[in-house]
């Protein structure tokens, strides 16, 4: 009883950026080779005043003045139960260590409090999420960025049966964003009924 309850509280969002060709999502612990402020802003949007889940090299591979993400809680996994993360004047709340994706999600929900909670990558940790916990996924924001890009590290699949796509908006490439893209936002079927 207690443990589905806990189970209905969590709503668990996704956002990411991928290539349309291949769902390349990054390259030597890097973005692939897009520039998008369009995307940049998309994230911000989503994510700012809300808790972001994200796996230790993703958490790394942000440039370090953004580390850790302003205005948001930072929850990283890692393994390495003596992770030190940079701080960069953060609150100690605002940023968490969890030795596995189950615990960031359960603290997430904690400390979400009407908030949300986003998976923010990388590769290793939307896998995770898919494979073992897709049913506390309710929405996947994606950035699909037209073209292939050479990279190291990729998006899972969505089932068109799992999963409804609800809204597009394209962008043409202009003098700043290196790409045309679109941002998608995605249901899982099953909340839809
Ligand atoms: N395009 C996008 O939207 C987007 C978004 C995010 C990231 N990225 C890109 O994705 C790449 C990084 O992804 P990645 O797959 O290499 O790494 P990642 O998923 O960001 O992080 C992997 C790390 O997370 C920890 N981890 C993973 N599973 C765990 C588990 N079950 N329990 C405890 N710790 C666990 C481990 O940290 P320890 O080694 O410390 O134990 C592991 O090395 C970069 O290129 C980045 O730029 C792209």
């Amino acid at each position: 009883m207690q443990k589905k309850h806990i189970m209905e509280n969590i709503h668990i969002n996704i956002v990411v950026a991928f290539a349309e060709g291949n769902r390349c999502i990054g390259k030597d612990n890097q973005m692939p080779g897009w520039k998008l402020p369009v995307d940049m802003r998309r994230f911000k949007e989503l994510t700012e005043g809300h808790v972001v889940i994200m796996g230790r090299k993703t958490f790394e591979s942000f440039p370090p003045k953004y580390r850790p993400l302003p205005n948001r809680i930072n929850i990283i996994i890692s393994r390495n139960k003596n992770y030190v993360p940079e701080m960069n004047g953060a609150e100690p709340a605002e940023v968490c260590i969890c030795g596995s994706l189950g615990d960031a999600i359960l603290l997430g929900t904690e400390k979400a409090k009407g908030q949300k909670l986003f998976i923010i990558g990388g590769g290793e940790i939307y896998k995770q999420a898919f494979d073992s916990l897709s049913v506390l996924i309710d929405t996947v924001y994606a950035t699909v960025v037209k073209g292939e890009f050479e990279g190291d590290t990729f998006f899972p699949e969505l089932s068109p049966l799992d999963w409804h796509r609800v809204k597009v908006e394209s962008f043409l490439r202009d003098e700043k964003n290196s790409h045309d893209c679109e941002i998608q936002k995605w249901i899982r079927t099953e909340i839809l009924h």
